[in-house]
């Protein structure tokens, strides 16, 4: 028996809530659940570390301090980066977008210049931009996608030229799945001079990140997706670039010293990037999260990815009615997404609540992209390490019984979510 085919079983018994709330959960891509690694990571620190961090001459001020850059060491080591330095913590990767169009995108981008963001992102890695290109006056260009939900890579190297000062694109699609060839891409951007942007919060928990391989300028996640705590999330970022952020919050922790009448001067990155204080418990949580998730091996987690996705898309093509969107199967990344012909697909989702099934469904916060699939919504299944395929058959097995519910008659084009 190979390591990654024991992997469900022996993990289960890692994630309390699993067997407090019973049931089937399938909505890893909004958030999964926390090992018992991360959750006594949470009450350790507080139980015995608690204090601010970078602010108090005592010692636990000191310990505190320690154990938050120990965290941001260890993200840097996950993630490949140089320097502990290009690695920020912010409250998740919708901050660290923000964080970026406010901090950098106002001085790269002004009237006749371009944002391209590609036709697949979620409104995470697209209003930031949209709004910054409404309020520069630069144009907002989108890469066309194919009818599989991939990039269409030619498509974005035209849109690319002396306009472009930046773009912003997912590594993995939340919505399909898939996986988007973000080295070329950045590679591609480069070559014009644009400083690239990629949201990998459906990445990291599914696949390593290296982000010098990728050389990407800015690479961001969240912890809640990953295994860790909610509210904590990265924003790496080269450090000459992230020295060029102005900081959209200034405050606390951000000056090296204020008077009344001299201007402010405010200490390096990352610590100027991080106003107020900073989730510590959250950031040495999700230093387990990753240390957990590394423990189990990249190479079982993606033999598991593997086997639960080709075996979703297998058994759902198995069902009369039921068509599974894109071809999540080329380049699984525990997302399976699908409809149910003429049955809306909140009413799919409610169905399967009723059965103890969690599972997304709507426009998955990328109605941009929906509309390009010609979709109202899709049924999106996600996995994490602890799904099995008796999750996959739960679903399954309560889909055969589905029927057209209150949306499909009274609201059949009802979006909301
Ligand atoms: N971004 C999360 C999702 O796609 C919430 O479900």
């Amino acid at each position: 028996m190979t390591r990654a085919a024991a992997l469900p079983a022996a993990v289960r018994a890692d994630f309390p809530i699993l067997a407090h709330r019973g049931g089937t959960y399938l909505d890893n891509a909004a958030t999964t659940h926390k090992p018992r690694a991360v959750l006594d990571a949470l009450t350790s620190y507080y139980t015995t570390t608690n204090s601010n961090v970078g602010r108090g001459y005592h010692e636990l001020g000191r310990l505190s301090t320690d154990a938050y850059e120990q965290a941001r060491g260890d993200v840097r080591a996950a993630l490949g980066a140089r320097h502990p330095d290009e690695v920020v913590f912010t409250a998740g990767t919708t901050d660290a977008v923000n964080t970026v169009a406010d901090g950098l995108g106002r001085r790269l981008v002004g009237p006749g210049d371009a944002v391209l963001v590609s036709g697949l992102e979620h409104n995470s890695n697209l209003l930031p931009w949209r709004r910054l290109a409404e309020e520069t006056g630069a144009d907002l260009l989108v890469a066309p996608v194919d009818e599989r939900g991939r990039i269409d890579v030619a498509g974005f190297a035209a849109l690319l030229g002396p306009r472009v000062r930046l773009v912003a694109i997912s590594h993995v699609s939340n919505v399909l799945g898939t996986v988007n060839p973000v080295a070329e891409l950045v590679a591609l951007a480069h070559r014009h001079g644009a400083v690239v942007l990629v949201d990998g919060a459906q990445a990291v928990p599914h696949r390593p990140v290296d982000v010098r391989a990728l050389d990407a300028d800015f690479y961001c996640f969240s912890a809640h997706k990953v295994y860790g705590p909610m509210g904590v999330g990265v924003l790496y970022g080269k450090r000459e670039l992230l020295a060029e952020l102005r900081p959209v919050r200034v405050g606390g922790g951000t000056v090296k010293g204020v008077s009344a009448t001299e201007p402010v001067r405010y200490v390096p990155v990352p610590a100027r990037l991080e106003a107020g204080t900073p989730d510590v418990a959250g950031a040495v949580a999700l230093a387990a999260a990753l240390a957990y998730l590394g423990g189990l091996g990249h190479d079982a987690v993606r033999v598991h990815d593997e086997h639960l996705v080709r075996y979703a898309v297998r058994r759902l093509s198995e069902l009369p009615g039921v068509r599974v969107v894109g071809a999540p199967e080329e380049t699984p990344s525990g997302i399976v997404s699908f409809v149910v012909d003429g049955i809306h697909p909140y009413d799919v989702g409610s169905h399967l609540d009723g059965r103890g099934i969690a599972v997304r469904c709507g426009v998955h916060c990328a109605s941009t992209f929906l509309d390009r699939l010609g979709l109202v919504g899709t049924v999106r299944a996600s996995f994490a390490v602890y799904n099995t395929e008796s999750d996959v058959d739960a679903a399954v097995d309560a889909l055969g019984s589905v029927r057209p519910g209150f949306w499909t008659t009274e609201h059949p084009d009802t979006r909301f979510l």
